[in-house]
């Protein structure tokens, strides 16, 4: 008779029921196993899969997954693999796949529905090539700049980053997780992890649980109601405690209080890191016990836990009813998906062509235009006058698709391969504005100037004797792959190798000067700042970036981004968040504007926005209440464009210290030259919570001001008061 397991008509419940209660503990152990094929020999993988019944690979594509897949298929059970793998901007580890921004400069779009769309992309890709999970999105925050990750992140803030993650979890889990197109998506690193002390990646995070309620954790909880299928628990430890081995922040915290009913993962050899670098284990069964008491489902890499797991669980140490909590969850997972109905893929897909397809590309670039964020345009220096003929494109990132990529696509994992060939057609800045020229007889010269890291390598004098004919000088400068990522933190962020010598020089020759950044993360760039007359940043913006910066310079779009997070002056302004706490004597160090060079929000457009008419439904209202909050805004200029309206709140008296404000809603919308817009934003009023001295998460009666406007500065900010009752 067929199994229960196998029957689709049943329940996932008693599918998962079912299955369980066939397996041994060695094949219940071996599910809770994900093995990284980079890591291991071809026949050590195949025995994963045929004598320990290995729950899942990452890193593992095409005929290596279909092989592995079969043998999976063909043990006792038959219980599929679940291959992984980090799609974090695209399936961009596959050379030939969509590419986007990078997560930090898709979050200056402010879009959650061209983000949604990204997401539904990557799915479709990724499922194509036969895969079935991103670790994706990160909703670490990036609040350190000198952390090597920020450019990972969402920004700095908890709301945008939860409302950014919800649509891009939406996106690649589809209408119904056992769609064909449909992944699961892994919401990441649980949790703080952004927050290690002096921007060290995976050091302590030293902050109270508290903090871990207020700052870290409303982004997670958007991505428990969003019903991301896994989390992956963090590197770090917070005060001490690993997150690997942290049971407050797993087991009960995220699976009791937050009720996640998917499965967690560790991140890359997590447990063994328990031993090796964070020293509260002195052996694998004391790390592997911890890890799992703490309510790790899955572990990542850390193959000795096995043995270990085995031999405890065995002997009762570990409850055999941790153990088929784990299990339950992944199964859950596996039959959520599909796995056991058709989506396990054996042969290869007959849907390739999805990836990289035109409809896709189409999506990256809309995406890539509303990433870019005008910083400065001094005398309206953008978009380029008719009477430009002569453009020298100048700097070490204007002809660098490496730099332009940023982390995470084939260039750089999971080997980096840097000399790799893209195999669709990639626009730099250089081609990007050439092409655009050339339509316009426009002529363009093009010089590097100088290396990134290596200051010997300069040839300024030739890069000013190339922009010496120009009618403008376009420079692009910022950082490199090697500048961003693990184990790449930076204790100074200000333009290194010979960049700030050949933007002086530059300068000299009384040319306008355009910057163009493509960097990881906010650099220090008071001069840019100060004597560039039109800055673009576009962090890392994948295969349009050159495209859509170009299609900005020559007016062709009118910029819409906002910045996620905030810039600083110098290395030593840090942290410069904009929701920092009230009470710091002075407010600023003596030596560093109150300020930070630009701030949270901000972002030009070619035409101006009035804000006028702020309104709340109503001014008093309690708890449960959602208010209405309305504006008009009023494009003055002569361009359309595309205005993000941010709402901003300030508990005006609270039992604990609270920000000075936090964004709690914002809204994009499109407003035409001339017109007048009414934007409503509804505030649920649950949203004012805080974190009482008890941990506990509450509204707390009294005033509050309501902010509105198009950036965090106070300046630029319409205010009403709602009185909680
Ligand atoms: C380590 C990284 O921290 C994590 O983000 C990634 O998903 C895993 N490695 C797998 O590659």
């Amino acid at each position: 008779m067929g199994c229960i397991y196998k029957d689709k008509t049943r329940t996932v419940a008693e599918r998962v029921n079912d299955l369980l209660e066939r397996m041994t503990l060695e094949e219940k152990i071996g599910q809770m196993m994900q093995i990284s094929f980079t890591s291991v020999s071809r026949k050590e993988a195949e025995e994963w899969v045929t004598e320990r019944c290995a729950g899942s690979f990452l890193h593992t594509l095409g005929d290596d997954a279909r092989h592995l897949q079969k043998l999976a298929l063909s043990t006792r059970l038959g219980i599929p693999l679940l291959f992984g793998i980090d799609a974090v901007r695209g399936h961009a580890l596959h050379n030939g796949a969509t590419i986007f921004p990078t997560q930090l400069a898709m979050a200056c779009s402010w879009n959650p529905e061209l983000i949604r769309m990204a997401g539904r992309v990557t799915a479709r890709e990724v499922s194509a090539d036969g895969l079935h999970w991103t670790f994706s999105p990160i909703l670490c925050l990036g609040r350190d700049l000198r952390w090597g990750r920020i450019n990972e992140t969402f920004g700095e803030d908890p709301y945008l980053t939860g409302v950014l993650a919800a649509s891009i979890i939406q996106g690649y889990q589809g209408d119904s997780l056992s769609d064909a197109d449909s992944i699961l998506a892994c919401a990441k690193h649980y949790i703080a992890y952004g927050e290690g002390t002096g921007g060290r990646d995976a050091y302590d995070s030293q902050i109270s649980i508290r903090k871990v309620r207020e700052v870290f954790l409303p982004p997670f909880r958007k991505a428990v109601e969003a019903r991301c299928a896994t989390f992956m628990s963090s590197y770090q430890s917070i005060d001490g405690t690993p997150v690997t081995a942290n049971k407050k922040v797993l087991r009960k915290l995220l699976k009791d209080e937050l009720g996640f009913e998917g499965f967690v993962v560790t991140d890359w050899d997590n447990t063994l890191s328990l031993i090796v670098n964070q020293h509260v284990a002195g052996d694998m069964e004391t790390a592997a016990r911890k890890a799992v008491e703490a309510g790790n489902d899955m572990i990542m890499n850390t193959n000795a836990f096995y043995d270990a797991a085995l031999k405890l669980a065995g002997e009762g140490v570990i409850p055999v009813e941790l153990i088929d909590d784990a299990v339950r969850r992944i199964l859950k997972m596996k039959f959520e998906l599909g796995l056991f109905d058709g989506k396990a893929y054996t042969q290869p897909g007959t849907n390739t062509d999805a990836i990289g397809c035109e409809e896709h590309l189409a999506v990256a670039l809309d995406l890539t235009r509303e990433c870019i964020v005008l910083l400065e345009n001094r005398n309206n220096t953008l978009p380029l006058a008719e009477m430009v003929k002569k453009i020298a494109v100048i700097g070490p990132n204007a002809d660098n698709i490496q730099s332009q990529f940023g982390d995470w696509t084939f260039l750089s994992h999971p080997t980096p391969k840097p000399h790799e060939v893209p195999k669709l057609p990639v626009r730099t800045f250089l081609s990007g504005i050439m092409e655009l020229a050339e339509k316009r007889g426009i002529s363009v010269t093009y010089h590097r100037g100088c290396d990134i890291m290596n200051k010997d390598d300069e040839d300024i004098a030739g890069a000013v004797e190339c922009a010496s004919t120009a009618d403008v000088v376009i420079a692009v400068v910022g950082d490199c792959l090697e500048q961003n990522g693990e184990y790449k933190d930076r204790a100074d962020l200000a333009l290194s190798g010979s960049q700030q010598k050949l933007l002086e020089s530059l300068k000299q020759c009384g040319k306008p000067l355009i910057v163009i950044l493509v960097n990881g993360k906010p650099l220090a760039i008071p001069w840019v700042a100060k004597n560039a007359d039109a800055v673009l940043e576009t962090f890392n913006s994948g295969l349009f970036g050159g495209k859509a910066a170009a299609e900005i310079i020559f007016g062709e779009v009118n910029p819409s981004g906002k910045l996620p997070i905030s810039f600083p002056y110098h290395s030593g302004q840090l942290p410069v968040y904009y929701n920092h706490l009230p009470g710091w004597h002075g407010g600023r160090y003596m030596d560093m504007p109150e300020k930070p060079l630009y701030s949270f929000g901000y972002g030009l457009s070619f035409t101006s926005y009035e804000y006028s008419n702020l309104h709340l439904s109503h001014t008093a209202c309690s708890a449960d209440d959602t208010v209405t909050v309305s504006v008009d805004v009023t494009n003055k200029g002569p361009y359309d464009g595309k205005e993000t309206v941010q709402l901003y709140v300030k508990d005006v008296i609270s039992s604990v210290v609270t920000p000075v404000k936090q964004l709690k809603g914002f809204m994009k919308t499109e407003i035409k030259s001339g017109e007048t817009k009414t934007v409503k934003i509804d505030l649920p009023v649950r949203e004012l919570f805080i974190i009482d001295e008890n941990e506990n998460q509450v509204v707390e009666p009294g005033e509050f001001e309501i902010l509105v406007g198009p950036d965090s500065r106070d300046e630029s900010l319409l205010k009403a008061v709602l009185t909680v009752v």
